[in-house]
């Protein structure tokens, strides 16, 4: 089976040259690997959990995805749609926010930064927050469970929702796939140049800082206005300057070969002034965005040859995700009638033997855990804690968010057992638990 690489962007805003450098770029070179199925879309179910102003939606869902048609991105090759053109996406929501725990999407990162800063602001915790905003985590689930993807590419503000993504998939797949697997388990694909690159100030570039290059929006006026604003030092013309820690330099190489990238660093040692290393900047970027801003502009003055592309690529997506959420209707009950299999009905589930937590202490006076199976296999072992309250605290964590602790728990395999085989003994001890 060819790997699934899987991303979506959030359409609340336009795109700048950040996003351009570490998302779209890197995706649409991907998507030509062979062995590689790509999936792109506009997450415009996820707007409108941050943005209640319809013109602002649909003006960003259009530009998002001018931005990477022009950007280059073959949509025979790739899949290309919007979140909410898949009916079957919200459909999943549901079936997987019956199985994920409240505790769980409590812990989510987006959600406690929205609590602590109600309370820094002296008002209630859940002030402003909507159950959109809650739930996120399960929506994104859906987008990424649907179509099986391998890999997410994000930022690294995003794994821990791809961790719950994997979390949700294994309960999934736990309570009713009956040995069979419904879900790939997804890993997150964080690059360094998802990150990187810098603002007009140095800082990361993001709206919320207000240090943005545009990409496309304003032209190339507006591009090399932008770079105009680029902090630099205060060396003047013929003074030698150092590429090291310079925003100008850095944006500089995200579009450079490596022989651009030497020939540029010669020559700011040799002095070259600052404004004339802006000049060599936007031709630069615009030799690569030129072609693409053309293009842009003609598909912005031409939505409906969007929409035929967006509709040819919904048409796509769903062909995977009706039969997947067919079976996963059949799997939770949701079945046409017929006549009911009596004995089957009454018959008591038969219980599959669960794993089990031990604690105890040794003779060293520490206090330890671990996770065995119903047989005594050893699938956790905890290193030794001075407080037996540190170990139950633990033991507390593995048994309420799973895996999605792990990375971080104090803990380390048996023998031969892996990652996945514990993540599961986990499922089914919640999934028992909640029963
Ligand atoms: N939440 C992501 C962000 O804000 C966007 C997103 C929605 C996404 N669904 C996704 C990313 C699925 C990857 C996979 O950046």
């Amino acid at each position: 089976m060819p790997q699934r690489v899987l991303t979506g962007i959030t359409t609340t805003g336009t795109l700048h040259l950040g996003n351009y450098v570490g998302a779209i770029r890197p995706c649409i070179i991907a998507s030509r690997e062979t062995g590689v199925e790509s999936f792109f879309f506009m997450a415009d179910y996820h707007a409108l959990i941050k943005c209640d102003d319809p013109e602002r939606i649909e003006r960003s869902r259009l530009q998002i995805a001018a931005t990477w048609l022009a950007a280059g991105l073959d949509t025979e090759r790739s899949t290309f749609y919007r979140q909410s053109d898949i009916p079957e996406i919200p459909e999943l929501t549901w079936l997987l926010t019956c199985v994920t725990s409240k505790g769980q999407m409590n812990r989510a990162h987006a959600y406690k930064a929205s609590v602590d800063a109600n309370l820094a602001a002296g008002e209630d915790a859940d002030a402003n927050i909507s159950m959109g905003l809650y739930s996120y985590p399960i929506l994104m689930a859906a987008d990424i469970l649907m179509f099986n993807a391998h890999r997410v590419p994000v930022g690294k503000d995003q794994v821990q929702h791809i961790e719950m993504a994997r979390d949700v998939a294994q309960r999934f797949n736990h309570l009713f796939g009956q040995g069979k697997e419904f879900f790939v388990l997804p890993e997150a694909q964080v690059d360094a140049e998802m990150e990187l690159l810098p603002g007009l100030d140095g800082r990361k570039m993001s709206k919320s800082y207000d240090n943005v290059i545009p990409l496309f929006e304003g032209g190339a006026k507006a591009l090399r206005e932008a770079i105009a604003r680029i902090v630099t030092d205060s060396r003047l013309p013929g003074e030698p300057k150092d590429a090291e820690g310079s925003a100008l330099v850095t944006i500089y190489d995200a579009f450079a070969t490596s022989a651009q990238r030497a020939a540029f660093r010669a020559e700011l040692r040799g002095g070259l002034a600052w404004g004339d290393a802006k000049q060599r900047l936007f031709d630069l970027i615009d030799g690569e965005i030129g072609p693409m801003r053309d293009r842009y502009d003609t598909l912005m003055a031409h939505p409906e040859r969007i929409e035929e592309t967006l509709q040819a690529g919904a048409a796509k997506a769903r062909a995977i995700a009706a039969p997947l959420l067919a079976t996963l209707r059949e799997a939770v009950g949701l079945r046409r009638f017929q006549p009911l299999k009596a004995a089957a009905a009454e018959a008591p589930k038969a219980k599959a033997a669960l794993p089990v937590f031990k604690q105890y202490r040794e003779a060293d006076g520490r206090f330890y855990f671990k996770l065995s199976t119903h047989d005594g296999r050893t699938l956790l072992q905890s290193e030794g804690f001075a407080g037996g309250r540190d170990a139950g605290e633990w033991v507390k964590k593995l048994k309420t968010d799973g895996s999605a602790v792990l990375a971080g728990a104090p803990v380390a395999r048996g023998d031969g057992v892996d990652e996945r085989e514990v993540a599961e003994a986990l499922a089914a001890l919640i999934a028992a638990a909640a029963e």
